[in-house]
């Protein structure tokens, strides 16, 4: 009798935690296997409650995303953990995010990260939506303006190139880092076009200002950031958190361009064409205060996180794909012959034009070989949809969050053989022409993609060629130094030396 007295509460009590605990299961079940039917989302891999699928995430992505996309079609959903719909397919991008540009023109802003970098959604990537259309106007006006495009930025740029030329050329038979020179040239045209002021080629400024950005981008990127954008509440901890290290170096990379702004302002007269993209901004700042019209977005904190974009997004980026043509010479010294050849016997010893791009099919070939094999940025930045549309049959709402991951496009073998080998032949017709492959698109696709791409293009347009008339790369030893990409915010190649002998 007292063992059954004893059993009885226990059988009641584990049925009353039994029942909740079903209907939780159920609960999950159904939100892992129905939350994007629920949401009007298209399919996609589960999500786990909370993390969604970041226990996948990895920054080298396309491989997974291209699992994906052959389990789930041509677009799919993945939670990042918010959820977001991915559009990896060339034909997809174009037939919408191009032909529909003003659907994807706003971006999903990390409004916790903004704030914590600039105070608020400033600059150039990810300002405010409502002022995509007037700050991106103004801005594409504005670079055109200081010489996006120019005969003169052009020579600016050759001259930096052959300054690079020189270094090398001194350094004999030593085993050269090409990174030094490559970074001191790329960030004297980017300050150039942000200030237009003239560094010294060596400046410190430079280094510092790299160091910066590689100390920041890895806490920017990095999973607690992800979850701040989720969970605001996580700001509470800001003074123990990675976002304290963030603002530490964000004040101290500001500081050198607040500097920089001040020694513009002293010598600006509105009266003269902009030099940079700091005058064009004060003359706008000047018309608007002239005019009565009020300042609107055009303030000092708006002109002061532009020029961080500028440097943000223009430097590091061209910096990783020059690098990267030099480890591919190394690595492939066939390729390297040709280049050579067709330069030699295409311009000899004259200066390279941007426009001799059209005389040399083989460098084209192999410079369109490197933007689809590099892909700088492993993780477009997000947009979110400005109206109701129809994707491959799935009403997407206003508001819903796009991934265009076009970097899918360049590793996925039914769009490229072998995508992850390099051969500039690819790109080469039986005639021996270049073929411009519309399905390779470094720069993004739509109305947000890259505002530098004319100026990215003719950089590396004209230092790659520079470099190659002037120079022969070779490994330091017999073996090539490995092509090692290292994965974050941004892609690059792990540091390498190479021999550098002049060929002139
Ligand atoms: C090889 C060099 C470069 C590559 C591969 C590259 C690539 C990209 C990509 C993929 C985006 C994202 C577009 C999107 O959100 O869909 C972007 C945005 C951007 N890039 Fe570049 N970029 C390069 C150089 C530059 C340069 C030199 C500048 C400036 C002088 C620049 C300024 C920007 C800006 C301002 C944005 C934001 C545009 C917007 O949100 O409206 N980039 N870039």
């Amino acid at each position: 009798m007292a063992v059954h007295r004893l059993d009885q509460p226990i059988i009641i009590i584990s049925l009353r935690m039994l029942i909740p605990i079903i209907f939780l299961l159920i609960a999950l079940a159904f939100y892992h296997l129905g939350i994007n039917r629920i949401l009007g989302l298209p399919p996609g891999p589960p999500p786990l409650p909370l993390i969604g699928n970041m226990l996948s995430f990895k920054w080298d992505i396309d491989k997974v995303l291209l699992s994906w996309k052959a389990k789930y079609g041509r677009i799919f959903t993945v939670w990042l953990p918010f959820p977001m719909v991915v559009i990896g397919d060339h034909k997809v991008l174009q037939e919408h995010v191009v032909k529909n540009g003003d659907v994807f023109l706003a971006k999903k802003n990390p409004e916790q990260l903004m704030d914590v970098v600039s105070g608020g959604l400033y600059g150039l990537v990810f300002e405010d939506n409502s002022m995509v259309k007037e700050q991106r106007k103004f801005a594409l006006r504005s670079l055109h303006e200081i010489g996006f495009g120019s005969a003169a930025l052009e020579d600016s740029v050759h001259h930096y190139a052959q300054e690079v030329v020189a270094r090398w050329k001194k350094c004999g038979d030593e085993p050269v880092d090409v990174t030094g020179n490559i970074l001191s040239a790329v960030g004297n045209i980017i300050w150039r076009v942000t200030f237009g002021l003239t560094l010294e080629f060596d400046s410190p400024i430079i280094t510092k200002f790299r160091q910066y950005q590689q100390d920041a981008l890895p806490l920017m990127a990095g999973p607690f950031m992800m979850f701040l954008e989720t969970f605001p509440i996580l700001r509470k901890f800001d003074s123990i958190s990675p976002v304290k290290k963030v603002k530490a170096i964000m004040d101290e990379s500001n500081a050198i361009l607040k500097e920089a702004i001040k020694t513009v302002e002293k010598s600006f007269n509105p009266d003269n064409q902009p030099n940079g993209y700091i005058e064009a901004f004060l003359a706008e700042m000047k018309k608007r205060e002239d005019s009565g019209m009020g300042q609107g977005n055009f303030h000092y904190d708006q002109m002061l996180y532009s020029a961080a974009t500028l440097w943000g997004a223009g430097f590091d980026t061209t910096v990783s794909v020059l690098r990267i043509c030099c480890l591919q010479l190394v690595n492939n010294p066939d390729v390297q012959r040709k280049v050579q050849k067709e330069i030699d016997e295409v311009i000899g010893e004259r200066r390279i034009l941007q426009d001799d791009q059209k005389i040399l099919p083989y460098t084209s070939a192999f410079l369109q070989e490197i933007y689809r094999i590099i892909d700088v940025l492993p993780v477009n930045f997000l947009r979110l949809t400005t109206q109701d549309t129809e994707i491959e049959g799935f009403k997407i709402r206003a508001g819903t969050t796009v991934l265009p991951q076009f970097s899918m496009v360049h590793s996925d073998p039914k769009e490229f053989e072998r995508p992850e080998y390099f051969c500039p032949e690819r790109h080469i017709n039986e005639e021996g022409q270049f073929i411009k492959e519309p399905r390779i698109t470094p720069f993004s696709v739509g109305k947000r993609s890259c505002l530098g791409e004319t100026l990215a293009r003719m950089e590396i347009f004209v230092m790659f060629t520079t470099f190659v008339q002037n120079c022969h790369f070779s490994p330091v030893n017999k073996v090539p130094p490995a092509i090692e990409i290292l994965h974050g915010f941004t892609r690059t190649t792990a540091p390498f030396l190479v021999k550098i002998q002049p060929r002139n």
